[in-house]
């Protein structure tokens, strides 16, 4: 089984050698486990003028399952838009079809300080978002900048969802749910959006054939709300690509840090790309101080999702838990004071407690 891994910018190179760690220690007890490496987002437009180069594409096609890394730094923000390095994982998003992300929200108790809300709030948590990927005002056309009739400037881009779309997500999530709580609630803003009066429409029509599936609808603004009032409340969270991204930022912080969230990408053959839901933090790149975790879950979740490995995935979710529990922190999880572990020697933990 081969995976692709795309490292990107920033702290990726730290954090997906860290996993690579995992695979190499796996493959050494016999799961047959290989990787291949390709630059991707600013590395791939410094190797290759382009953020997602032909030959990475190429490599991506040629493996099993993809792990990413994170894309983007401050060196890249003055490019035009096609060649900036979030092109990359948009493309990548597009080419696969990888509507389906999962950003599942769990609090690890040793954790529930580390959140800044109260402990009692968060301990326990575990709900999943459910965000669509390759649709919504992200991909919707006409999108540009142009000069008006008054001669002004005017940005437009289009929010804009098919009842396909709409049904392949909504149908996940009620599937989810059946392994979990029972419980979907659908994110929307059909107060005032009729491409989400759709959406509600069409999520409604779903559920019908999943009776046994209770089923809630919220406009955005209160689901943010009530993510930080009361988050226990929710299971599973369905919504849009925009809404996805910005509630799935709000619940990260419920788990005390974004450097413990992993993230599945899937398509309907349940190809997939995996990868920390954080970002390339340009601020710590480099320093060693960057937290794996999210990575190393992240790979949890190919070797569930992807490669159909689920002994394989439970031992590495079973081993963070174990170095959590002993006590290992790196900087973004640490109370204040305590002392704190750089990447790599968490890289060991977790690999010494596998
Ligand atoms: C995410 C990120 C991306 C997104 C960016 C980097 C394009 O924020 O994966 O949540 O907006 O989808
Ligand atoms: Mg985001």
């Amino acid at each position: 089984m081969k995976i692709a891994v795309l490292a990107g910018d920033g702290i990726g190179p730290e954090i997906t050698q860290q996993a690579e760690r995992v695979i190499a220690a796996l493959a050494s007890d016999g799961l047959k486990l290989e990787t291949e490496h390709a630059p991707v987002g600013g590395a791939g437009y410094d190797a290759a003028g382009d953020p997602l180069p032909e030959a990475t594409l190429r490599l991506c096609e040629q493996s099993d399952a993809i792990l990413f890394g994170a894309v983007g730094g401050p060196k890249y923000d003055a490019l035009p838009r096609p060649k900036r390095p979030e092109q990359g994982l948009l493309r990548l998003r597009k080419h696969f079809d990888l509507f389906a992300n999962l950003r599942p929200a769990t609090v690890f108790p040793e954790l529930a300080h580390a959140s800044t809300l109260r402990p009692e709030i968060v301990a326990g948590l575990d709900i999943l978002i459910l965000r669509e990927l390759t649709g919504d005002i992200y991909f919707g056309q006409p999108r540009g900048i142009r000069t008006n009739e008054a001669g002004e400037r005017e940005g437009f881009d289009t929010m804009r969802y098919s009842e396909g779309e709409i049904r392949r997500i909504a149908q996940l999530a009620f599937e989810a749910a059946r392994k979990r709580n029972r419980r979907v609630c659908s994110v929307d803003k059909a107060n005032v959006l009729e491409t989400t009066q759709l959406w509600r429409d069409v999520v409604t029509e779903l559920h019908a054939q999943y009776a046994d599936v209770e089923l809630t609808h919220m406009y955005v603004d209160n689901a943010a709300m009530q993510l930080v009032r009361n988050p226990k409340q929710f299971d599973v969270i369905v919504t849009g690509n925009m809404f996805g991204d910005i509630l799935s930022d709000e619940a990260s912080m419920l788990t005390g840090s974004i450097g413990m969230l992993p993230s599945a990408s899937l398509n309907a053959k349940r190809f997939g790309m995996y990868e920390p839901i954080h970002g390339s933090a340009p601020d710590i790149a480099g320093k060693g101080v960057a937290n794996p975790l999210a990575t190393i879950l992240s790979l949890a979740m190919l070797l569930r999702h992807s490669l159909d490995q689920e002994a394989a995935a439970a031992r590495i979710e079973a081993a963070v838990r174990k170095v959590l529990a002993q006590g290992l922190r790196t900087g973004d999880i640490a109370e204040p004071g305590k002392r704190t572990v750089g990447t790599r020697e968490m890289g060991d933990a977790v690999i010494a407690a596998l």
